[in-house]
């Protein structure tokens, strides 16, 4: 239980300039690469959250120097002191990448053992499909308790993704790099941050073509050297504080964001009726009339994020007409709007699909987050509603959103901690 909650009083329209930070998921899978270069790496633009400061925890465990500035949003990694292939589940069942060690630790020592991984609970979230790529490129794998183990020289291998996924794509990549061969992935996951590490770890020396296609090539390479590395802008912060400026019928402008990696987001917002204007490093997004229901479906990238589907849901709880949502990526991604009910919110989930009937008005009234996107919801919902929300778990928001009510703050929001 979180020693703090989040107070919201909502019906303030958000106005003015904010900034993206750097993006979280793309963070968390440069800086485990960082493991695989035979020089010092500095990574730049690191996002001031949680999981940015669990995953330098966990290389200084392995040994490595990996010291992480937050005014500068810097991280200096020196691998050359690494002497484990050891994550213990302590520390790995604390984030959901802690997994990419594994991909990490045998694609430069050609052994790893690590615990499982820890993340939101919206579903299942095996990885058979990481075990498979490392399969194929000659790991033994076995799980034992909460640890797998992996040994094996990475050779190159063609593997084919059952499905579509972010992780097992970006784990493959990070196995195959320095492997003795070619390996290929087919059915590759596309998102942004996909990109970002095969930039990263080519300007380490690697040779990774196609990432952002379903198809990516990696020609294994002996050596990797050190690269000063800026991550790209976060994706989703961009894309909750868009939705925050529509849903508060507010004028905010965005900066130093991507506008091209927010497509699917901007088309919904402007099939709403939500003024949405780019240039080529912000979005700015006014309200000029009245918000019209739409529907949603969540896709892997490009198609509408997953990781936005619970944001949106808010947004559209005021929306004039009934909206229908598919969740299509985890089996477990409504707890939110189970939360909204009692804030006046009317919603019907029926599996994977949850129909929402567009209300005049949400009141404030106390509510928990559940995982991070959720509490990101709850947060747009209590920027909407008239008197004072309560967020409770607010923890999960800080561990994805950098300085989120500061942000919120300077746009006008009413938003603060009080202490339980
Ligand atoms: C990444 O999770 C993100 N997390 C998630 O963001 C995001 O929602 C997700 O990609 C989809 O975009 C990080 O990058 C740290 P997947 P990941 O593997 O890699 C199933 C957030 O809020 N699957 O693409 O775990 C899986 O259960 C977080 O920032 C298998 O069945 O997602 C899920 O239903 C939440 N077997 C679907 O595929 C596997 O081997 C997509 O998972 C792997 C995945």
């Amino acid at each position: 239980m979180d020693s703090y909650k989040l107070l919201i009083t909502g019906g303030i329209p958000l106005m003015g300039e904010t900034y993206v930070s750097g993006g979280k998921n793309t963070s968390v899978a440069v800086i485990p690469a960082a493991l695989l270069s035979d020089e010092e790496c500095v990574i730049e633009n690191l996002p001031d959250i949680e999981d940015v400061r669990v995953l330098a925890r966990i290389l200084r465990g392995l040994g490595a120097q990996a010291e992480y500035d937050p005014q500068a949003r810097r991280m200096r990694v020196d691998p050359r002191t690494v002497k484990s292939c050891k994550v213990p589940y302590a520390q790995t069942q604390q984030m959901r990448a802690s997994y990419y060690l594994l991909g990490v630790l045998l694609g430069r020592f050609g052994q790893a053992e690590v615990g499982y991984p820890g993340g939101c609970s919206i579903g299942a979230r095996p990885f058979e499909q990481h075990l498979k790529a490392f399969r194929a490129m000659g790991a033994e794998v076995k799980e034992r308790g909460a640890t797998i183990s992996a040994k094996g020289k990475m050779t190159g291998a063609h593997v084919y993704f059952d499905r579509i996924t972010v992780g097992g794509t970006i784990n493959a990549m990070l196995a195959a790099v320095k492997a003795e061969g070619n390996t290929i992935l087919y059915n590759a996951a596309k998102e942004p941050h996909v990109v970002d590490l095969a930039n990263f770890l080519n300007s380490m020396g690697g040779k990774v073509k196609g990432a952002g296609t379903d198809t990516v090539r990696i020609t294994g390479v002996p050596h990797l050297h050190g690269s000063v590395y800026s991550v790209i802008p976060d994706q989703i912060e961009t894309g909750t504080l868009m939705i925050a400026a529509a849903a508060t019928r507010g004028d905010v402008t965005i900066r130093g964001c991507i506008p091209t990696h927010m497509e699917a987001l901007t088309a919904k917002l402007l099939e709403m009726g939500v003024a949405v204007t780019d240039s080529d490093d912000a979005i700015r997004v006014r309200t000029v009339r009245g918000h019209r229901a739409v529907n949603i479906k969540t896709q892997e990238y490009p198609g509408f994020p997953t990781d936005l589907q619970q944001p949106m849901s808010a947004l559209l709880t005021r929306a004039s007409g009934d909206s229908v949502v598919i969740e299509t990526i985890f089996e477990s991604r409504f707890k939110h709007l189970v939360e909204m009910q009692r804030m006046g919110a009317r919603v019907r989930i029926l599996d994977q699909t949850a129909i929402i009937e567009g209300v005049e008005e949400l009141y404030g009234s106390p509510v928990t987050a559940t995982d991070l996107r959720a509490g990101a919801a709850l947060v747009i919902a209590g920027l909407m509603a008239n008197g004072t929300t309560e967020i409770y778990e607010p923890g999960f928001i800080e561990r994805g959103y950098e300085h989120i009510e500061e942000k919120l703050r300077s746009l006008g929001a009413d938003i603060r901690r009080e202490q339980i």
